[in-house]
């Protein structure tokens, strides 16, 4: 197990979705831009006209978005946030004002604002590889994972996190998942009604529903995490207009399951693509594909010289693309890969 060294978590991290920065870089403007460097949806939950009042009055908390979310997540133990992002920042404080300072075991790679919070927060962080977890699981008190894992693919079975889930809550720890990317395979997730002790389970709006600018996001735990957090949150902290298009979005079951079958088929082809170009392994999820290259950096430089932007990653070097947004799309983007590949 290692320890993060200092110098990974003194600086907050990095995101994809800058594009100004790119193309003050690269010299090309922002329209012409392809932006493959999240794992946004690119074709989100249309969102229709708003009524004039959802700008002219606060927001209510019986308007239904609660039920709205309790319905589509599958539990009622469920605070809606402004982006799962404050609950990555807010559950580590919590932690410590609980618990003080927990071993706290983050999987590596992963969305690296866990182990930055974490250990902002004063804990002791420790990176784990997906392989390390079982044998290390002993010596923690919170275990973090992100499942499906952005950037790595990774996945872990049901069966795995309730054991996982059960050792550490036995001696009042946390399993928190973040499953900002499970909504393609909502089978797949670990929430349950109600939820037990010490699993805590971060939901996003931002990546299969396309909405990231809306900063809606969802939190299941029980009430000793909830209520803390709801309280620190405070009231209107979901601005009017993203919680009316959050509670349509939740409730539109049938563009959800067809968003379901789209999204199957276009990793088919993005990983298939991807694997093709450059015969090296692939992980992907419904919402982007990952590759593990040695010359991450040059194909990242190569892409963006041709105005695609995708995301690089260090430690181990790999790429992340995020779908195409339409069939044009898709042909310049196999286009740039064949002239680049080596
Ligand atoms: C794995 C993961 N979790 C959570 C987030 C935060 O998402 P949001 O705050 O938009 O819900 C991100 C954003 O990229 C992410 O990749």
């Amino acid at each position: 197990m290692n320890k993060f060294d200092d110098s990974n978590l003194s600086q907050a991290p990095q995101h994809g979705g800058r594009l100004n920065a790119a193309a003050a870089r690269y010299g090309i403007p922002r329209e012409q831009w392809l932006d493959l460097s999240t794992g946004i949806n690119p074709n989100g939950w249309p969102v229709p006209p708003l009524p004039a009042e959802v700008f002219s009055r606060l927001p209510e908390d019986d308007d239904g978005l609660q039920q709205a979310a309790v319905d589509y997540y599958g539990s009622a133990d469920l605070l809606l946030l402004p982006g799962s992002q404050a609950a990555i920042q807010a559950l580590p404080e919590l932690r410590f004002a609980q618990s003080g300072a927990s071993r706290t075991g983050v999987l590596h790679p992963a969305y690296a604002e866990h182990a930055f919070r974490w250990q902002q927060a004063g804990h002791r962080v420790l990176a784990l590889t997906v392989e390390q977890i079982e044998t290390r699981l002993n010596e923690l008190d919170v275990l973090v994972l992100v499942n499906p894992c952005n950037p790595s693919g990774v996945t872990f079975s049901l069966q795995c996190l309730c054991r996982w889930h059960a050792e550490l809550a036995s001696r009042g720890g946390w399993l928190l998942v973040d499953e900002a990317f499970i909504d393609a395979t909502p089978e797949c997730s670990v929430i349950r009604d109600p939820m037990p002790e010490g699993l805590i389970v971060l939901r996003s709006l931002g990546k299969f529903f396309g909405l990231a600018g809306i900063r809606v996001g969802a939190l299941c735990a029980q009430p000793a995490v909830l209520e803390p957090l709801s309280r620190r949150i405070g009231p209107w902290a979901i601005g009017h207009p993203a919680r009316w298009i959050a509670r349509q979005a939740l409730s539109d079951t049938g563009w959800q399951q067809c968003m379901r079958a789209a999204l199957a088929q276009q990793q088919v082809r993005l990983h298939t693509l991807l694997h093709k170009c450059f015969a090296v392994p692939v992980s992907s999820t419904a919402l982007f594909a990952t590759l593990f290259i040695e010359q991450a950096n040059a194909i990242e430089q190569a892409c963006a010289e041709r105005g695609i932007l995708v995301r690089r990653f260090d430690q181990p070097a790999a790429l992340r693309f995020g779908l195409p947004g339409s069939e044009a799309q898709w042909q310049r983007l196999e286009q740039c890969l064949k002239e680049i590949q080596p």
